[in-house]
């Protein structure tokens, strides 16, 4: 795969992720008011805790791959995925699967808000980073880095 392609795929899933976040908000803040949303809740976030985990699985093996390539500062990008940003997947990843167990809404409603936030910075951060259009360019890497 090239770098364009690269980012063009995460990009998607990213897109994906934020219609699964918006849904699950939309449920969250329904329970909030007092509607009988908690299953929905729950169902969204085991949507969205689905999602993650293959899209978390999908970038660590693509950036892995590509980062080390894409730049003068790939290496360095390379080495914090390697330790905060994995740990970050795991964190968000667990948090999600957490996240449905409260049974009263003023208890559950309001972590699961805060972690979609966190959701939103994450992908918004990796946007703002290494998934921008100067660092993944299929033009700043030797033809070969990819085995074909
Ligand atoms: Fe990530
Ligand atoms: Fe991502």
């Amino acid at each position: 795969m090239t770098p364009s392609e690269i980012r063009k795929e995460l990009l998607e899933q990213h897109a994906s992720l934020r219609s699964k976040i918006d849904a699950t908000r939309a449920s969250a803040e329904r329970w909030q008011r007092g509607e009988p949303a908690r299953e929905e809740l729950r169902s969204n976030l085991a949507l969205l805790a689905e999602g993650v985990r293959a899209h978390n699985r999908r970038e660590e093996e693509l950036l892995r791959e590509v980062i080390p390539g894409a730049d003068a500062w790939g290496q360095a990008r390379a080495e914090v995925m390697e330790e905060s940003h994995v740990q970050e997947h795991k964190a968000i990843y667990e948090a999600l699967i957490d996240a449905g167990a409260a049974s009263e809404a003023a208890a559950g409603v309001p972590p699961v808000l805060k972690l979609l936030d966190a959701m939103l910075d994450h992908i918004q951060h990796e946007e703002a980073s290494f998934l921008g259009a100067d660092v993944l360019r299929d033009d700043a890497v030797t033809p070969d880095f990819f085995g074909g």
